[in-house]
C-alpha cells in the first residue's frame, strides 16, 4: 500500500513538473505504457497473498483512475495554454491593404497596334496576316519594282541563303497576297506585322520593327476617301483637334503617293525639337494602289481603284508619348517598359 503511495505522490511531482506536451506524452508513457510502473503495480496483485489482494486492487485502480485524470487536465490545459500562445503570435491584421502581386502586361508596341487595329476595325477594316518571310517577288516584284529597280534602294534588305527569299522590308507585299485571295472587291482590310531592314540602328531606325499597311479596293475609291480615312484614324489616336498634311511623295507602288504629316503633339505647330522646328511630325506613307500593282493582284483598273497606306506603331507610340530614341523598344529595360 506504501509502495503505491509513494508511485503516486512521485507520480504526480513529476506531472507537475512538465513543461510542455512532449513532456508529457513521457510522462504518460513512463506511467501508461506498455512496460508503464502503473501497468506493472496493477499486475503486483497476483503475487500478493489472497487475502490482501482486494483492498490492494481497489486501492491501486483509485490511484491509476487519479493519475490518468490528472494527466488529461494537465494534458487539456497544456494544449490550450499552446493555442492561446500561437493564436497571440501568430495573429493576422484582416484590415491592412493587400500586398499586390507583380504582374507584367502588354509591351508599348503591342498596345500601340491593338490601339490602331480597334481604331480601324470601327472603321470596318478587317485584320489580315501575311508572312514575314517573303519571295523577292511579292517584297518588291509584284509591287512595280522589277530587278535593278533604282527604288529597291529605299529598303535595304535583310537575304536568307535561299536565293529570292528575304525578311520582308514591310508589308506592302501583303496588298498583292490580299487582292489574290479577296474577289470580287470591296477589300478593306489591314496588315499588322513585323518588318526587317538591314539598317544602321539609331535613335530613329531599327532593324526591326512593326508595319500596319491599310488596303482598300473597290469602284470609285478616291483620294478624299484616302485622305478622309486618314483624318479620321489620326483624330482617333492623337485627339479631335490634329491638324493633317498632305504631302506629295513617290512609292513605286502607288500613284500618286502621298505622306501624312501631322501637327507637332508637343507645340502644336510652333517648333521644338520633336519636330525638329518644322511644326510637323511625320506618321505615314500612303497613295492610290498602282494600275500594274492592281494588275497583279487580279484586278482590272479600269474597273477598279483603290488607296494604300503605311504607317510604324512604334513611330506612332513615340509621338503619342514624347519618347526620343527608338531602341527603347527592344532594350528590355523594364524601368522604360513598365511606365506605359
Ligand atoms: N511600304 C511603304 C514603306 O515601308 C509605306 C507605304 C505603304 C507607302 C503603302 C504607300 C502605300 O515605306
Amino acid at each position: 500500500m506504501s509502495e503505491l503511495d509513494s508511485l503516486k505522490n512521485r507520480a504526480l511531482d513529476q506531472l507537475g513538473a512538465c513543461s510542455d506536451e512532449s513532456t508529457l506524452r513521457n510522462w504518460n508513457s513512463q506511467y501508461f505504457g506498455k512496460n508503464g510502473e502503473m501497468l506493472a503495480a496493477l499486475k503486483k496483485v497476483s503475487e500478493l497473498p489472497p487475502e490482501s489482494r482486494k483492498e490492494y486492487g481497489q486501492q491501486a485502480n483509485i490511484v491509476k483512475e487519479q493519475l490518468s485524470a490528472s494527466y488529461e487536465t494537465a494534458l487539456k490545459n497544456c494544449l490550450e495554454q499552446a493555442m492561446l500562445k500561437s493564436l497571440e503570435t501568430e495573429k493576422l491584421d484582416i484590415s491592412l491593404p493587400g500586398m499586390v502581386p507583380p504582374a507584367g502586361k502588354l509591351h508599348l508596341a503591342t498596345q500601340t497596334l491593338r490601339d490602331i487595329q480597334s481604331t480601324f476595325a470601327e472603321m470596318g477594316f478587317q485584320v489580315f496576316r501575311s508572312r514575314e518571310i517573303e519571295d523577292d517577288e511579292f517584297n518588291f516584284g509584284l509591287l512595280n519594282m522589277p530587278p535593278h529597280h533604282p527604288a529597291r534602294d529605299m529598303w535595304d534588305t535583310f537575304h536568307t541563303t535561299d536565293p529570292g527569299l528575304i525578311l520582308r522590308t514591310h508589308t506592302s507585299p501583303g496588298q498583292i497576297h490580299v487582292m489574290r485571295k479577296f474577289h470580287p472587291a470591296p477589300i478593306r482590310v489591314i496588315l499588322p506585322g513585323m518588318c526587317y531592314r538591314y539598317e544602321a540602328i539609331t535613335t530613329r531606325s531599327e532593324i526591326m520593327f512593326h508595319q500596319v499597311e491599310g488596303l482598300v479596293v473597290g469602284t470609285n475609291v478616291s483620294m478624299t476617301d484616302l485622305i478622309g480615312t486618314i483624318t479620321a484614324f489620326t483624330r482617333k489616336m492623337f485627339g479631335d483637334s490634329r491638324q493633317v498634311r498632305i504631302r506629295s511623295s513617290y512609292f513605286p507602288f502607288t500613284e500618286p503617293s502621298i505622306e501624312v504629316d501631322m501637327d507637332c503633339i508637343v507645340c502644336g505647330g510652333k517648333g521644338c525639337p520633336l519636330c525638329k522646328k518644322t511644326g510637323w511630325l511625320e506618321i505615314m506613307g500612303a497613295g492610290m494602289v498602282h494600275p500594274e500593282v492592281m494588275k497583279n493582284g487580279g484586278y482590272d483598273p479600269a474597273k477598279y481603284s483603290g488607296f494604300a497606306f503605311g504607317m510604324g506603331p512604334e513611330r506612332i507610340a513615340m509621338l503619342r508619348h514624347a519618347i526620343e530614341d527608338i531602341r527603347e523598344f527592344w532594350g528590355n529595360d523594364l524601368r522604360f517598359l513598365s511606365q506605359f
